[in-house]
């Protein structure tokens, strides 16, 4: 026997909550601590959902669904209910959407919005704007947080890191790094999980800060240059600038799961770097110079032909890069060995 949601029928995978058969088919409740690599925390309760035959509303995010179970995610009591325990939430932090860089990307906003809530109703919101700029990457700004635990959960499991904890209760309660140090000073990576994971603008990439709305940058799906475990990441680019603003890991993607490591997620100035190298160098006179490929072929060609004749196919070394193709590295080992005669060939996934 199927769920119903609304009076509509859904069939049940094994296990499954109420909320994520809901999302699954395309049913928004608003939800903003539980997510699907974090799971159910049961904390924010703005999932509440109406069962027939259970007593006051549930929370759906931790509620396994049962054949015929009836489940209603939009009626007045529900709404009504979801309208306060939202509103609490915004109330109770310093939400400025219209300077918020998580403006348009953000579930409390999506939340208020599909509640119709224009404005906190309730002056709960902490004195004082606590922010931390004490990283290279990561912004912190207490003040947004919702205390709904997934950067705690993603540092502490998915990431496993341990770096991230609450401290404090109640109102006082607040994100913490290495028992309060800033988080520059604590033992994080910089990895940015709980930045990928946080529902709201309270960690964010600090980087992207001024440089461009959500809307404004193009998503490109790419995969990560780096190294050869080719973690699936998303580009947020300005065309305009044709610059990176940022870079967020595809959560989808069996490889990484939305996971990055530092290089991956805030490693990539040096695709707009004036410093690059855009063309091969000869060194002339301890100089270096700009040349084509059409003179540097032949010309190292010429000059690994007398260094082999001189002192021995031993004596050249060739270094490759994970960041090309397996047939570009099989092709290079295939002329390191056979035509060099050496088997002195490795690779540095930071070539
Ligand atoms: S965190 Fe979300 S709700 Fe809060 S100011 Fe930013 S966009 Fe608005
Ligand atoms: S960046 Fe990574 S290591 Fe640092 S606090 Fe966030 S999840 Fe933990
Ligand atoms: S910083 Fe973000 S993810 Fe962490 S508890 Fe606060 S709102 Fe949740
Ligand atoms: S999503 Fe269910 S309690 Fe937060």
């Amino acid at each position: 026997m199927p769920i119903f949601i609304n009076g509509r029928e859904f069939e049940l995978k094994p296990g499954e909550t109420v909320l994520e058969v809901a999302l699954r088919n395309d049913i928004y409740i608003p939800h903003l601590c539980f997510h699907p690599k974090t799971g159910k925390a049961g904390k924010c309760r703005a999932c509440i959902v109406e069962v027939e035959g259970r007593r006051g509303l549930l929370t759906s995010c931790n509620l396994v669904a049962e054949e015929g179970m009836k489940v209603v995610t939009d009626s007045k009591q529900v709404k009504d209910a979801q309208k306060i325990i939202v509103d609490l939430i915004l109330s109770s932090g310093h939400h400025d959407c219209l300077s918020c860089e998580q403006n348009g990307n953000c579930e409390l906003q999506d939340a208020a919005y599909y509640l119709g809530i224009e404005r906190p109703s309730f002056d709960l919101a902490p004195a004082e704007i606590e922010t931390d700029n004490s990283s290279e990457f990561i912004f912190v700004d207490r003040s947004k947080c919702i205390s709904c635990g997934r950067c705690v959960e993603g540092c502490t499991r998915t990431v496993v890191n341990e770096v991230l904890n609450f401290a404090n209760r109640g109102f006082e309660t607040r994100i913490s790094f290495d028992n309060e140090l800033p988080m520059g000073e604590s033992t994080c990576v910089q990895c940015g999980e709980c930045v990928q994971l946080c529902p709201v603008g309270a960690i964010i990439d600090s980087r992207m800060i001024g440089r461009g709305r959500t809307w404004e940058l193009e998503k490109v799906e790419t995969v990560c240059p780096y190294c050869g475990v080719g973690c699936k990441l998303e580009m947020h680019v300005d065309r305009q600038k044709n610059e990176i603003i940022r870079v967020t890991g595809v959560e989808d993607s069996p490889t990484n799961e939305g996971m990055l490591c530092v290089k991956g997620r805030y490693g990539f100035d040096f695709v707009s770097s004036q410093d690059r190298i855009t063309t091969p160098l000869i060194k002339e006179n301890g100089k270096f110079r700009a040349a084509d490929w059409a003179e540097v072929i032949p010309y190292v060609g010429k000059k690994l032909k007398a260094i082999k004749k001189e002192f021995g196919s031993d004596a050249i070394a060739g270094l490759t890069s994970a960041k090309v193709t397996n047939e570009e590295n099989f092709a290079f080992q295939k002329f390191m060995r056979s035509e060099i005669g050496t088997n002195n060939v490795d690779h540095c996934a930071r070539l």
